[in-house]
């Protein structure tokens, strides 16, 4: 394997926007770019070889800067909401930017994935891409400095390691936005897909999608996922979550042992697979819910509502408000290590 590096895009202030292609023994090829640590692409051959880029988004660095819904980004300090972008932390109080309504945050407003990155080849198979936040971004305290670095491997694993230190304390979850669409970035909608979830458990949300705080028992409603189905099968039901929610937008508390996949995922017409794993305890499965075909992504193409999923592995949604969820509070020089890795395969 060889790791190519190419001009990807200019930013609005000048800054060059590079590009990095990994192909492995199988004809899988992995892009990322330096624009937000983005998984830009991911090419895998279908049951009868065809090449196709299973990612929905973007495949210009305009989209990226002025359309996204965080399509392939890097997502951190803290993904998913804070609510009233503010929390506590070892009694001090945090007051961050708010960017949704209720004044709550989303994905941290952008801190690095709006942001261009440093990126290093490593070997033949990989990429480290570095970002320091200062201290006082967004209302954060502590300067953090995450490492992200994506590697492809010949058994077809997308592997994403993050390491990511803060010299104050502070809250860190970070996490990857990539929406996936196994019949190829432009075909249509995803509730054909055949999806399992290893959770017992979801948090269920009020209606700007901050967590209740109740742990939800799945069985019995339209959030199981234990025993694979579409994601269509019950997406439409007159459940008040996902009415509210236009869909599946929600965390699931992962119920797997440590080597199992938190989530699984098969296309019958292209044969293809997708096993997400993680070392953190919730998944957000999401959508693409306000995707709704205004916004052209790759080759011109409208993204329409439902055109990818995303399971976006992290710590549940408010975590640092909830003192019952598993914590994710870091005290200075203490680091963040995780691991998600996304295993591309077909099934006959
Ligand atoms: C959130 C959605 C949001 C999407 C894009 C997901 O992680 O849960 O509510 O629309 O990201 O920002």
């Amino acid at each position: 394997m060889a790791v190519l590096k190419s001009f990807y895009g200019t930013m609005p202030d000048g800054k060059e926007v590079e590009l990095f292609s990994i192909t492995n023994n199988n004809n899988v090829t992995l892009q990322v770019i330096t624009f937000g640590a983005i998984l830009q692409a991911l090419y895998t051959p279908d049951k009868f070889g065809r090449l196709n880029d299973i990612t929905v988004g973007f495949d210009s660095l305009y989209g990226h800067v002025n359309f996204s819904d965080y399509q392939g980004k890097t997502v951190g300090r803290y993904a998913n909401r804070l609510c009233h972008s503010s929390f506590n932390v070892s009694g001090n109080d945090v007051q961050i930017e708010a960017n949704e309504k209720g004044g709550n945050c989303c994905h941290s407003a952008g801190e690095f994935s709006d942001v261009v990155w440093d990126a290093e080849i490593v070997g033949d198979n990989a990429v480290k891409m570095t970002y320091t936040s200062p201290d006082g971004n967004k209302g954060y305290e502590g300067a953090v400095t995450a490492v992200v670095l994506y590697t492809l491997t010949d058994d077809n694993k997308v592997v994403i390691d993050y390491d990511v230190v803060a010299d104050k304390t502070t809250v860190l979850n970070f996490t990857n936005h990539t929406y996936f669409n196994l019949s190829g970035s432009a075909s249509g909608d995803v509730l054909d897909h055949v999806l399992k979830i290893n959770a017992d458990y979801y948090t269920p949300t009020d209606s700007f999608s901050i967590p209740t705080g109740e742990l939800r028992a799945v069985k019995g409603t339209a959030f199981d996922f234990n025993e694979p189905k579409t994601i269509g099968r019950d997406i439409g039901e007159n459940d008040e979550q996902l009415v509210m929610c236009r869909g599946y937008d929600h965390n699931f508390c992962l119920s797997k042992k440590d080597n199992e996949p938190c989530a699984e995922v098969f296309e019958p017409v292209s044969g293809r697979t997708l096993k997400a794993y993680t070392d953190l305890p919730g998944v957000q499965l999401y959508t693409g819910n306000f995707l709704d075909g205004t916004v052209l992504g790759k080759g011109g193409m409208p993204m329409p509502k439902h055109n990818g999923f995303c399971l976006e592995t992290q710590h549940y949604p408010d975590t640092p408000n909830h003192p019952d969820f598993p914590q994710c509070t870091f005290k200075a020089g203490e680091h963040f290590i995780s691991r998600t890795i996304y295993e591309v395969g077909l099934q006959k």
